[in-house]
C-alpha cells in the first residue's frame, strides 16, 4: 500500500498568499518571454521560495488513481493481441518528483521532466531518502511498481524524449497518461496554445489514455497574473478543444467560450469532470471545501 512521505518534510511557504503571489509576479515580469524558463530555474538555483512545493503528491491524484479508476483505469494497458504492458506515464514540470513517486507506486513507467537542473537533483534526493524510508512502496503487489527516470528538457522541444530512452517511439502518441499539475497555470497566457498541442501530439491516441488536469486556481481573478495563472475550467476546454489556436479572451483576461466553434485538429475530449475528494490546502476555499477540479481528456 503506498504511504505518504514523512511530516518531516514540510513546505516551505511561511509568506502570506497574497506576499508570495506578488513575489512570484514581479520575479516573473523580470523574466518574462524567452527568459521564462530561466526564470524557474533560478527559483530552483535559489532554492529557498518555492511556494509552489508541497513535498507531498496531490491528493486529488490518489482520490482520482483510488476511486475513478472508472474513467482513468488502471495502469495496465491492454494491446491489440490481447497481451497488457504498463502504461507510460509523463509529469511535466514534475518540481521535487513526488507525483511520479506515487504513479511509479501506482504500477506506471513515469518520466518526469523539469527543465530546471536543480529540481532534478531535489527529485534524486527525495526519491533515495523516500524510498530508504519504505515510502512509496507498491499499491498492489500483484501489479508491483513501475519505472521511473527524472529527465531534464523543454516540454516544448524533442529532445529529452531521447534522454528519457523513448527514442524508438517516435515523437508522437507516446505516453497513456500525463498528469498536469500547476503546469497549466504556470504557462503565461500566450503560451497556453502551444501547452495544448503539446499535450495532444505526446498522448497516445487510444481510449485507455489520458491526459489529468488538476485544474488550479479556478477562482482566482483572470486579471490577478501569474504564476500560477488564472485556470478555470473552461480555460482548459476552449484550450484543448482547439490546440495551437489562439483562444479568445476578454478584455479582463477570461476565456471566452465557444460552444458552437468546431473543434480544431488534434482536438481532446473531456470524458471526466468533477470535484475531487480531497486536494492540497491550496486549492480549497476557506471554509475548508474543494475548489479543484480534475478533468479527463483523452483523443477522440
Ligand atoms: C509551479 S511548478 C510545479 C511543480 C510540480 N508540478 C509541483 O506541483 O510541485 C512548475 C514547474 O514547471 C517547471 N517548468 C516550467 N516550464 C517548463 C518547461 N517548459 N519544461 C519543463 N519544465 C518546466 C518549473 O521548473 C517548475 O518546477
Amino acid at each position: 500500500m503506498a504511504t505518504m512521505p514523512a511530516a518531516t518534510r514540510k513546505p516551505q511557504h511561511d509568506l502570506p498568499l497574497q506576499d508570495s503571489r506578488a513575489l512570484m509576479r514581479d520575479h516573473f515580469t523580470e523574466h518574462s518571454g524567452t527568459k521564462y524558463n530561466e526564470g524557474w530555474a533560478k527559483l530552483w538555483e535559489a532554492g529557498d521560495f518555492l511556494p509552489w512545493d508541497r513535498m507531498v503528491p496531490s491528493p486529488a491524484l490518489t482520490d482520482t488513481l483510488d476511486n475513478h479508476a472508472y474513467v482513468v483505469g488502471t495502469s495496465k494497458l491492454v494491446l491489440p493481441d490481447g497481451t497488457t504492458r504498463r502504461k507510460r506515464a509523463l509529469v511535466p514540470g514534475c518540481g521535487r518528483g513526488v507525483d511520479v513517486m506515487l504513479l511509479q507506486a501506482y504500477g506506471y513507467d513515469v518520466v518526469g521532466l523539469e527543465y530546471a537542473s536543480k529540481a532534478l537533483e531535489a527529485c534524486e534526493t527525495y526519491a533515495e531518502e523516500t524510498e530508504s524510508e519504505d515510502l512509496y512502496t507498491a499499491k498492489d503487489d500483484t501489479i508491483g511498481k513501475g519505472s521511473r527516470k527524472f529527465v531534464q528538457g523543454d516540454f516544448y522541444a524533442d529532445d529529452w524524449l531521447e534522454r528519457a530512452g523513448l527514442g524508438e517511439h517516435g515523437k508522437e502518441g507516446i505516453f497513456e497518461l500525463i498528469y498536469d499539475y500547476t503546469f497549466f497555470c504556470a504557462m503565461q497566457p500566450s503560451m497556453c496554445p502551444a501547452w495544448a498541442k503539446r499535450m495532444s501530439t505526446l498522448l497516445t491516441p487510444n481510449p485507455q489514455a489520458n491526459l489529468i488536469c488538476l485544474e488550479f486556481p479556478t477562482t482566482k481573478p483572470a486579471n490577478g497574473g501569474g504564476p500560477p495563472f488564472s485556470s478555470p475550467s473552461k480555460a482548459y476546454m476552449e484550450h484543448l478543444s482547439h490546440p495551437g489556436e489562439d483562444v479568445p479572451y476578454n478584455d479582463e483576461g477570461e476565456v471566452r467560450m465557444q460552444p458552437f466553434a468546431e473543434s480544431g485538429p488534434g482536438a481532446l475530449e473531456r470524458v471526466g469532470h468533477w470535484q475531487p475528494a480531497d486536494t492540497h490546502t491550496i486549492g480549497k476555499h476557506a471554509d475548508g471545501t474543494v475548489a479543484d477540479y480534475i478533468s479527463v481528456w483523452r483523443h477522440r
